[in-house]
């Protein structure tokens, strides 16, 4: 009887549908409920988090079975509503599960605390990860590829936020490229666990700014927009800020002002490069980035050296440590700058007062600069001071 049902069911939709044989649905069962899993936003019962992560107990998204492998494959950020209630963060794309893994999974989802979906086979989630556009969706782009079955009714999946909704807590990291005040048209805004925030600047190839209170950038929308204003707000102020000729560090002031329209910073004019290489007088060029497990490494090159930044939450959680490896061999000198609001350390050579790192070449093969947010909420002895070792 439930063949004949799915059978029928596979007909009408015109998808090739198969019934949930019971392995699969077992297996996909332990693979949601696997550590670090849907289960992690979603949770077990499938209820998700109020105000940031929707339910798939009982969602009005899950009618179509293409859209949750898209979802699952290539993430989804941004405003969502999901049986009439409002939703605003970020799913990042399950990079670590193999097409049978992610059609068991998205099979349990579809039968799971009463729901009653398709089974999912590998095939499908094999076709999709190959035709799909390499780019997380917003719900908007989402519906446009997979719009809402009319029969159904619903009006809107997606709703404009309001000025205040911000992302504040971060489990995994979240990559936005956007238009971000102090930073050339080509900036990322990235999220990293523990709530620490940056703006990384391709068209400069540097960290400009990070910051860690108030959230994410906002969640209005309008920084979208192609035209770069208005750009991206966010409240509080930067941790750290990278030197700069044109930016004077007053100017940092008016990065949380929330009524600005428009980038004030004119990038061509940046003449210094804060990683200095002896002989080598060409500015940095962008090559461009790839995740590693959701964080963006950026690539860049001064000459022919190619330098790669991958920057995470530091150990101790007060802010971030950027990975550098540089290649082929060369001695650099690295200029940070110093801030009384950030202390800095380096796992090699010594940083000077004045925020100057000098490596030899080996040390510059690889190497992890940290810098944290000075809290006087926090012991100065658990603080990073200077350099060590
Ligand atoms: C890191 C947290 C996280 C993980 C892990 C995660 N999701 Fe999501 N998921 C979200 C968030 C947040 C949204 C809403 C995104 C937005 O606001 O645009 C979402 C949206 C969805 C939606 C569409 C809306 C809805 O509620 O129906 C589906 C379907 C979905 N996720 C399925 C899954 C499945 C299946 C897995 C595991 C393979 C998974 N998610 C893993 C956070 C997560």
């Amino acid at each position: 009887m439930k063949i004949i049902i799915y059978f029928f069911s596979a007909l009408i939709v015109g998808m090739a549908y198969s019934a949930p044989d019971v392995t699969a649905l077992a297996k996909g069962k332990d693979l949601y409920n696997g550590a670090g899993s849907c289960i992690a936003c979603h949770m077990a019962n499938g209820e998700g988090q109020p105000g940031s992560v929707p339910p798939l107990a009982g969602s009005d998204w899950l009618e179509n079975s293409e859209r949750t492998i898209a979802i699952v494959l290539r993430g989804m950020a941004g405003p969502v509503k999901v049986n009439g209630d409002r939703y605003y963060s970020a799913m990042p794309p399950q990079l670590l599960f193999d097409d049978e893994k992610i059609a068991d999974m998205i099979t349990y989802v579809n039968h799971a605390w009463g729901n009653k979906g398709a089974a999912v086979t590998a095939d499908q989630v094999g076709k999709a990860r190959k035709a799909l556009p390499q780019a997380v969706y917003t719900p908007e782009t989402l519906l446009k590829a997979f719009p809402f079955d009319k029969k159904l009714g619903r009006k809107n999946g997606t709703y404009t936020p309001d000025f205040d909704d911000t992302l504040m807590v971060t489990t995994e990291p979240v990559v936005y490229r956007t238009f971000m005040p102090g930073a050339s048209p080509a900036a990322f805004a990235v999220a990293l666990p523990g709530n620490h925030y940056y703006c990384w600047d391709a068209g400069e190839c540097r960290l400009r700014y990070a910051w860690t209170k108030g959230g994410f950038i906002r969640g209005n929308q309008v920084h979208w927009s192609s035209n770069g204003k208005p750009v991206a707000k966010f409240n509080g102020l930067p941790y750290y800020r990278a030197r700069s000729s044109k930016l004077s560090p007053e100017d940092y002031g008016h990065l949380a002002e929330t009524a600005r329209q428009k980038p004030f910073y004119d990038t061509t004019e940046a003449v210094d490069f804060p990683i200095k290489i002896e002989g080598v007088d060409a500015p940095p060029k962008y090559k461009g980035y790839r995740l590693i497990q959701g964080y963006p490494e950026f690539i860049y090159k001064i000459g022919d050296y190619e330098i790669r930044e991958l920057i995470r939450t530091s150990k101790d959680n007060l802010g971030i440590t950027r990975k550098f490896l540089v290649s082929p061999k060369v001695p650099i000198t690295f200029k940070l700058t110093p801030d009384e609001s950030s202390g800095y350390s380096s796992s090699a050579g010594k940083i000077s007062n004045d925020g100057t790192l000098k490596l030899t070449a080996k040390q510059a093969m690889e190497f992890d600069l940290t810098i944290i947010e000075k809290n006087p909420d926090i012991s100065a002895a658990t603080q990073i001071q200077g350099s060590k070792k």
